[in-house]
C-alpha cells in the first residue's frame, strides 16, 4: 500500500521567504511544500502539509497524524529548543519522524544546540535549506522499506 507523510512545521515558518532572508533564503513555505509534493510524488509516497505558531496545534497534529499517516517530518522550529510536549507527542505517536532544520542550528547560538525533539526522532537533518525536506523524504522512503 502507498505510504503517507507528514509534513509539519512550527512558528514563524509560515513567514519564509521575507524572514531573516540571509539565514533561510528566499525559499517560501509553499515552494516547499511543491518541493515535498513533486518529490513524494516521484516516489508514490503522498505527503500532506501542516503548519501552525502555536504548541498545541502542533502536539494535535502529531497526535492525529499516528492512524492517517505512516511517518512525520517535523520542523518545530523555535520549540525545538523548549518543548517536552512536542517529544512525548512524537513518542507516543510510535511514527517515524525525521527532525529538519533549514539552518545549521549547531553553527548559530548556544540555545539552538539543544533539541528536545532528537531524543524522540529516527535522525536529523540541518544545514541544507529547503533540501533537508527532499532528504527527509527519503530518509522515511528507507525506513518503510526496512
Ligand atoms: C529552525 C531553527 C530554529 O532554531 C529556529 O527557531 C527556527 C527555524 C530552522 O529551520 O533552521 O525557527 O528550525
Amino acid at each position: 500500500m502507498g505510504k503517507s507523510v507528514i509534513v509539519i512545521n512550527g512558528p514563524n515558518l509560515n513567514l519564509l521567504g521575507t524572514r531573516e532572508p540571509e539565514i533561510y533564503g528566499a525559499v517560501t513555505l509553499a515552494d516547499i511544500e511543491a518541493l515535498c509534493a513533486g518529490h513524494g510524488n516521484k516516489l508514490g509516497i503522498e505527503i500532506a502539509f501542516s503548519q501552525s505558531n502555536q504548541e498545541g496545534d502542533l502536539v494535535d497534529a502529531i497526535q492525529n497524524a499516528a492512524g492517517s499517516h505512516d511517518g512525520i517530518i517535523l520542523n518545530a522550529a523555535a520549540y525545538t529548543h523548549t518543548s517536552i510536549a512536542l517529544m512525548d507527542a512524537i513518542k507516543a505517536s510510535g511514527l517515524p519522524t525525521i527532525e529538519v532544520h533549514l539552518s545549521n542550528v549547531f553553527a548559530r547560538e548556544p540555545f539552538r544546540h539543544h533539541s528536545y525533539i532528537s531524543p524522540a526522532a529516527a535522525g536529523v537533518i540541518c544545514g541544507f535549506g529547503a533540501k533537508g525536506y527532499v532528504l527527509a523524504i527519503d530518509a522515511l522512503a528507507d525506513i518503510f522499506e526496512k
